[in-house]
């Protein structure tokens, strides 16, 4: 063999044992990143029932809600203690509630060691009281936002807001639930006795490390921040829910900080869908799987029967994604999340009405703005990190505008969600949207090359000086900074495009 033959032949025998070094790594990995929980579970945990916050009643007749961030330890896992956040509860928060019109008032008291605040996903309220990365909450203090209740029935929920923060806090445990109801919601006799047949279902995914702690790890090639391979519901791990009623209303709330969840039941029943972000949809629609995204909530009402057993399962959401972030990124993921069985005797409830409520929806012939918003790699919203200083939108209060919300690239999911807002879906990549995203949303599930055009009418509380924020709700993406701020003023105002640099807290 000449000299330089033999140079060849190591050359590629080199080579090919690179290459197979790659490809082994890649198929370990591969088949190491789907998790499934499916068939595991014992079910042995009753479901946990965050308890209702009663409310007291000032002089001036407002509901008087005292909460207080503290720190926690839990059992999950039988014999492991997990250290955690709550929120007036070692884990997740008690459930707070109100019905329209209400005056309400929220003591918040930070007792953890650090500065922290608590943001109203879905609360339709003045930007000084709406709890963002403004509204610092320092260790030791209380803030006391007010407001009114102006906005339809519906599940809105709460968790910490500080910048670069909020995947921790909220993976810690920092979450509740604030449901809101209305007359045209009380009278349509939708099942609404809370905990019997009105049941919450705060969902989210956590691993832990053997002693008991939780993990912050991500899965190798994730570009979504933490995936965890076991599910909490309300913070029961493995739980199962004894039904009673032949209807069961599920109120469920992707409370994850990255992981996307296709709802669908083991025996592929179909439920009706009867409500989503921002309130009750005009006429309930049947189906047999939904896809939450982080910060989104959707109401279902389950059919039971006597001597039922189901389980309710999350199964391979279909992020839209390419091959292989479709698996790094859970699509390919299965778990089993709550079993819900029942005994001989169900009690009857009413039928659910064919037509739930009437909704005045913004009209396109109405927008006085579109505006562009393009969310790339994993901080960025039009090519911008987020700048606390920076106002980025001027709203003018009351008008309608048509957001466009774009994800150009393949490299992975976002979400996108507006504070003081609700918004409707106008399409999705061009078609109409799904029938599940036909109500009033706030949050938004946005595909890898997905377009989704959404509308909204914009309230009347208007602030020069505070924001709302947008922005993409894959927590870690938004501490990394994909996040903007809008103001709404009034008509014909010219404010400034930069903050004040004194922070907004009112804490005493
Ligand atoms: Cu649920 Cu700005 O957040
Ligand atoms: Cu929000
Ligand atoms: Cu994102």
């Amino acid at each position: 063999m000449t000299k330089v033959k033999k140079y060849l032949l190591y050359f590629i025998i080199a080579i090919s044992f690179i290459i197979v070094c790659t490809a082994g790594f890649m198929a370990w990995t591969f088949v190491s990143s789907k998790t499934s929980t499916v068939g595991e579970l014992s079910f042995d945990n009753p479901l946990r029932i965050p308890e209702l916050l009663e409310p007291t009643i000032d002089s001036e007749g407002r509901k008087v809600f005292d909460l207080t961030f503290n720190n926690g330890e839990v059992e999950f896992i039988d014999g492991k203690i997990t250290k955690t956040w709550g929120i007036s509860a070692p884990y997740l928060a008690p459930t707070l509630r109100a019905e329209r019109g209400d005056e309400v008032v929220v003591n918040i008291k930070n007792d953890v060691n650090e500065p922290t605040t608590l943001h109203w996903h879905g609360m339709i309220l003045p930007a000084e009281m709406d709890g963002g990365p403004h509204q610092l909450i320092s260790p030791g203090k209380v803030w006391s936002p007010t407001w009114t209740i102006s906005q339809p029935a519906s599940t809105t929920w709460f968790h910490p807001h500080l910048h670069g923060e909020t995947a921790e806090h909220v993976y810690r445990g920092a979450a509740g639930l604030f449901i809101l109801d209305d007359k045209e919601s009380n009278e349509l006799n939708l099942p609404d006795d809370y905990g019997i047949n009105d049941i919450p279902l705060i969902v989210q995914d956590k691993s832990f490390n053997n002693d008991g702690s939780m993990s912050n790890e991500s899965k190798i090639f994730s570009n979504v921040g933490i995936l965890g391979d076991e599910i909490l519901v309300n913070g029961t791990h493995s739980p199962n829910f004894e039904a009673t009623t032949n209807l069961v209303r599920l109120r469920i709330l992707n409370a994850s900080t990255a992981r996307v969840y296709n709802f669908e039941f083991d025996d592929k029943r179909t439920y009706q869908l009867i409500a989503t972000d921002g309130g009750l949809v005009e006429t309930p629609v049947e189906i047999e799987s939904l896809l939450l995204s982080p910060g989104e909530r959707a109401e279902i009402v389950v059919p039971i029967k006597p001597n039922d057993s189901v389980v309710l399962q999350s199964n391979s959401p279909d992020l839209e994604s390419p091959f292989w972030s479709q698996r790094y990124n859970g699509g390919d993921d299965t778990f089993d999340i709550l079993k819900i069985q029942s005994g001989n005797d169900l009690t009857e409830l009413p039928m659910i009405p064919s037509e739930l409520v009437k909704i005045d929806w913004p009209l396109p012939s109405d927008v006085v703005e579109t505006r562009h918003f393009e969310l790339t790699g994993t901080s960025l919203i039009n090519g911008k990190e987020m700048d606390m200083n920076r106002v980025d939108e001027v709203v003018v209060a009351g008008t309608t505008e048509i957001w466009k919300l774009v994800n150009p690239r393949e490299e992975t999911y976002h979400n996108f969600h507006a504070h003081g807002i609700h918004f409707s879906v106008l399409d999705v990549n061009g078609e109409e949207p799904p029938e599940y995203l036909k109500g009033w949303k706030d949050t938004v599930y946005l595909p890898p090359t997905g377009k989704v055009t959404v509308i909204a009418r914009f309230e009347s509380y208007v602030n020069h000086e505070v924001p709302y924020m947008f922005h993409c709700h894959i927590l870690m993406h938004e501490d990394q900074g994909m996040m903007g701020q809008f103001i709404v003023v009034e008509p014909g105002a010219n404010p400034e495009k930069t903050l004040p640099s004194h922070d907004h807290t009112h804490n005493h």
